[in-house]
């Protein structure tokens, strides 16, 4: 973000008010403050116990006499599924719809709670009779679709730990995953519905589990478990490869759910780091599951029998994880899951499901709100969005202009806001408003919320105070804090503790400010980490994809301000003398555009490739992104007295023209 970004932002002076309707029957309400304020880690085990159902009850909160290892409620055992389905049953529910699911074409399904129950229990036998058990790893590369939401349910379950990647992702991007965390299953579809076609997901597995002629390490996957969604053909191998449908009905619905400790491996989730390899960022069951919960009760303001909700994020993400499985259905609410793309088949698509199936609460992210802005006002308002009562936002910074579209034209000029941040590493929400008690301000996430404690601070680790910037710290330890990387405790603590060793703070990577009433401004990563679309990137891994190409010599990627996407990639490639002397430079923008592509995920596909002749450098060496960032954003190049060879960036400037 630029500095008169920031300016601009920070004069956004508007206040929402809840209503006194919203006020009047909100879970949230302001003692919550106080009480956690008196006593936070009691607070936590009051809501650990108050929202989750506990096998073996526990004695201890939290033990932190080995930072940065934590552990919450060590000595309680529960369920993460039995929690999440079975108890809703227990309590009378069964009948209550968990899943309102709609297929991209528009099918419909509806499971409640009861069917889903039932479904998890014949997985987890299918599972166990696979040889899957307590710590096993198994990955799930999956269409949104409610086989999904139970293969995650299924494995947690039994006591397994789950990764999912994105069905967006690459084969190799999966293969890495599967061979970090040493995947034993891999739950996956035939394809699934994007954008009016099927998208193939069982051939990337195969791709990725094909032969490897005595290459990479040894083949940890013994099973893929495939569903039938697409309909596409796919290979199949014999011994190796199971359908669903011929597994999953045969196989018992009685499943006992035993109980685990609370500090039970849960799942495992790779996201993007600044080095080229993804982090598998491990959370465990009863503090990451009591705060998934509390959060999604009280930011979304869930009141399950009544509301219908709606996180529109893929459970390939972080947000998919703690909003649309775990949150939700540990407290019980019906939800709507979408399979598909927001414009298919018509731009309307979205408000269509709003107004098909009453939609209450609303959790998206500001990349989706500013292409809807985009496309205008006449779209959404061609439906019915007077269901709507909470909107969210997650994922990145929230312009005000677009938090004030979303409020008029989504939320019909009442509905509050909140703008929650947190990350893939703190598992649940941290930074947000509370509905119903704080009073909005559009393009702040506000303030902690009960239990936890930031604060902004300079290198050295010391308060800003109001009105300044500095960098944004998590000072005391929470309930859903990722408890290590897989396999690499000592990159876990270089990444986030060392740099507030001394204080013991967690480094989460963003800048942040605080305005004159002490509200926190997010001011985007501080480290090369970029944010496109709300997704996390590394600019290193698209660096190490780029030069993986036989015509690149080297690359350097920047994330360029993007009014849509938030940022978008932008690669500055020098391309091989030896190539060049060979083939022909027509075209290779394109076609380096589409290898990024093929080898991380669509998403990774830089929005621009220029080729140039040579990259900004110091006399160290040391690449200088930021001057490659003014040129990408069309500025005027910054201070370049520190290059090594100073004429360098007119020349670059010249080429991108
Ligand atoms: O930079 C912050 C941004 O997204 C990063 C975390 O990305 P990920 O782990 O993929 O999780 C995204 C969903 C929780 C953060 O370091 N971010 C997330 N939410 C916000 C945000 N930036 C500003 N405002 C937010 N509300």
């Amino acid at each position: 973000m630029t500095s008169s970004q920031i300016d601009h932002l920070l004069n956004e002076n508007r206040r929402f008010a809840p209503s006194a309707e919203f006020a009047d029957n909100a879970i949230a309400n302001a003692d919550l403050y106080a009480r956690a304020a008196e006593d936070r880690e009691g607070f936590w085990a009051d809501q650990a116990r108050d929202l989750l159902h506990w096998h073996t009850p526990f004695t201890q909160v939290l033990n932190w006499t080995n930072p940065p290892f934590a552990e919450w409620f060590a000595d309680g055992e529960l369920n993460v599924a039995y929690n999440c389905l079975d108890r809703h049953v227990e309590a009378g529910n069964g009948d209550r719809v968990a899943l309102l699911w709609e297929g991209e074409p528009g099918e419909e399904r509806r499971v409640t709670y009861a069917e889903l129950t039932d479904e998890v229990k014949r997985v987890a036998n299918v599972l166990e009779g696979l040889g899957v058990g307590v710590n096993d790893r198994v990955a799930i590369y999956m269409p949104m679709i409610p086989e999904a939401i139970a293969a995650m349910l299924a494995v947690a379950r039994i006591g397994a730990v789950h990764s999912v990647v994105f069905g967006g992702f690459s084969a190799d991007s999966l293969r890495a995953r599967i061979d970090d965390a040493g995947a034993k299953l891999v739950i996956t579809a035939d394809g699934g519905y994007r954008k009016g076609k099927v998208s193939p997901l069982k051939p990337a597995v195969d791709m990725a589990l094909a032969d490897r002629n005595g290459s990479g390490p040894q083949e940890t996957v013994e099973n893929v478990l495939v569903v039938r969604r697409g309909g596409n053909d796919v290979d199949w191998v014999e011994g190796r490869d199971l359908w669903w449908h011929d597994v999953v009905p045969a196989a018992s619905a009685e499943h006992e759910a035993s109980a685990f400790p609370a500090e039970n491996p849960l799942f495992i989730l790779y996201t993007s780091g600044t080095t080229g390899k993804p982090k598998g960022i491990l959370h465990t069951s009863g503090g990451y599951l009591t705060q998934a919960a509390f959060t999604n009760r009280v930011v979304h303001d869930i009141h399950p029998e009544t509301d219908v909700y709606w996180c529109t994020a893929d459970i390939g993400w972080i947000t998919g994880h703690s909003y649309v499985t775990y949150g939700p259905l540990a407290n019980g609410a019906t939800q709507v899951l979408y399979e598909g793309t927001p414009d298919t088949p018509h731009p309307g698509r979205w408000w269509e499901v709003v107004e098909k199936y009453g939609v209450t609460i609303l959790y998206t992210a500001p990349t989706a709100i500013r292409s809807f802005m985009k496309i205008g006002r006449a779209v959404p308002q061609k439906f019915d969005l007077s269901s709507l009562r909470l909107l969210g936002s997650v994922g990145e910074p929230i312009n005000p202009e677009a938090w004030v579209w979303y409020r008029e034209i989504i939320g019909h000029g009442e509905t509050p806001i909140v703008d929650t941040w947190w990350q893939t590493e703190t598992g649940a929400m941290m930074i947000s408003a509370l509905p119903g008690v704080t009073e909005t301000k559009p393009g702040s996430a506000q303030v902690p919320l009960p239990g936890i404690s930031i604060d902004v601070v300079d290198d050295d680790g010391t308060h800003v105070g109001n009105g300044n910037g500095g960098l944004l710290v998590i000072t005391e330890p929470w309930p859903s804090m990722l408890r290590g990387i897989w396999g690499d405790p000592e990159r876990f603590k270089e990444t986030y503790w060392d740099k507030f060793h001394d204080k013991g703070y967690y480094f989460a990577g963003d800048g942040a400010r605080l305005d004159d009433d002490g509200d926190v401004w997010l001011l985007g990563r501080v480290d090369d980490v970029m944010n496109v679309s709300g997704h996390r990137l590394s600019t290193t891994e698209i660096e190490s994809a780029l030069v993986a190409h036989e015509a690149t010599a080297e690359a350097a990627v920047v994330g360029a301000s993007d009014e849509t996407t938030g940022q978008a990639v932008v690669a500055f490639v020098i391309i091989k003398q030896s190539y060049l002397d060979k083939n022909s430079p027509e075209g290779l923008a394109q076609t380096l555009r589409a290898w990024v592509g093929e080898q991380i995920g669509p998403i990774a596909r830089p929005r621009d490739v220029y080729i140039v002749g040579e990259l900004p450098k110091t006399r160290s060496g040391k690449i200088m992104r930021r001057l490659l960032r003014d040129v990408a954003e069309g500025r005027e190049v910054g201070d370049t007295t520190t290059l090594a060879d100073t004429a360098v960036m007119s020349v670059i400037s010249a080429q991108v023209k």
